[in-house]
């Protein structure tokens, strides 16, 4: 079969022949790969930079997708750490780690947006305990997983979402999908913090994908500017686009109510990860959210990995 294979972790996967996959348990099916997503993840577990990587070579990537397996059911399904990925003909899934999909599903929406939508809905159903008329803020608003949670946060009945992110124009999109303020960042760290403790400072929850810098500077202008110090106000660290530390002040967090929790593999449980996807993937299926994709054959999968460096579409592999 064909398969994207990673020989290097200094270049882009190459479309190769491998061996058909088998299933090793009775638990395990093949299933044929209608649709692969090129999310964040993926890259990061090509070029061996994810905290998962055990630096083993070649690996087919792809952490998840839809496919159809032998009983004829279309299916989203998530992978295991595993060095035979999504990005092929065929990969071998476990079916207690896939849901079967609604009749007449998008494959290629479902790809695309499981993976970004699938950041908030859980941040926000098993990291916090959300209520409708919460406000948010998200940081980090711009990319695939920050759109989404734009429209899962008002989904779920947040009142204000403030949509923080650097590209104007996209910026500027998301108060068509639900954002109530947006805030540009731009300029220096301290100059983005002090917009943000002015629109911002109130919110209950942050959804952060950007960490680093940004995430430090705006923490301190949140707790500083807030009204009610005694509030709480909890941050759930998603992503780490702008860095993977953040120098944050030991008084940032007694001089305010501020909770700090992660959201993402290993802090929630893969059980409770699969007992959101039904209900996440009918909303999808469904229409509810949009997502800007695009799809690419499998053939092209260099070309893919080039353009997802400058896209703000989430590319999905077709093989
Ligand atoms: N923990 C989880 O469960 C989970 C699940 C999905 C994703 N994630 C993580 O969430 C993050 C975002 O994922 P995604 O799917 O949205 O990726 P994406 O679609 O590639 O978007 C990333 C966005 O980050 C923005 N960005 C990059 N560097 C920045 C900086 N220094 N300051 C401000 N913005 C910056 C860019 O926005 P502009 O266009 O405005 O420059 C870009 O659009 C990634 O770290 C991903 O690994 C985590």
């Amino acid at each position: 079969m064909r398969a994207a294979v990673v020989s290097s972790f200094s270049r882009p996967p190459r479309c190769e022949e491998v061996p058909d996959p088998a299933p090793t348990d009775d638990d395990q099916m093949v299933v044929e790969v209608i649709a692969a997503g090129l999310h964040p993840r993926v890259r990061s577990q090509a070029d061996g930079s994810h905290y998962t990587s055990t630096g083993e070579l070649p690996l087919v990537p792809g952490i998840d997708g839809v496919g159809r397996g032998g009983d004829g059911r279309l299916r989203y399904f998530v992978l295991p750490d595993t060095r035979i990925g999504s990005m092929a003909e065929r990969t071998v899934i476990d079916a207690r780690r896939s849901i079967v999909l609604p009749d007449g599903s998008d494959s290629i929406r479902v790809a695309a947006a499981m993976n970004p939508a699938m950041a908030s809905w859980i941040a926000l159903r098993r990291r916090v305990r959300f209520q409708p008329g919460q406000d948010v803020l998200i940081l980090g608003a711009t990319g695939s997983a920050g759109s989404m949670a734009v429209q899962i946060a008002r989904r779920f009945g947040a009142n204000r979402v403030v949509a923080a992110g650097r590209d104007p124009h996209r910026l500027a999109g998301l108060s068509r999908l639900g954002a109530s303020d947006t805030v540009q960042i731009a300029g220096d760290a301290d100059a983005t913090a002090r917009r943000l403790g002015e629109v911002a400072a109130d919110v209950d929850v942050v959804i952060d994908y950007l960490w680093g810098e940004p995430t430090a500077a705006a923490m301190v202008a949140l707790v500083t500017e807030r009204a009610d110090r005694e509030k709480p106000l909890t941050w759930i660290e998603i992503g780490s686009v702008a860095g993977p530390t953040a120098s944050i002040p030991s008084a940032a967090l007694r001089a305010a109510r501020l909770q700090i929790v992660g959201s993402g593999q290993g802090s929630v449980s893969t059980r409770d990860i699969l007992a959101e996807l039904p209900a996440l993937a009918e909303e999808i299926s469904r229409g509810t959210f949009q997502i800007d994709a695009r799809s690419t054959p499998l053939e092209q999968v260099e070309r893919a990995w080039a353009d997802a460096a400058h896209t703000t579409q989430r590319i999905v592999l077709t093989p």
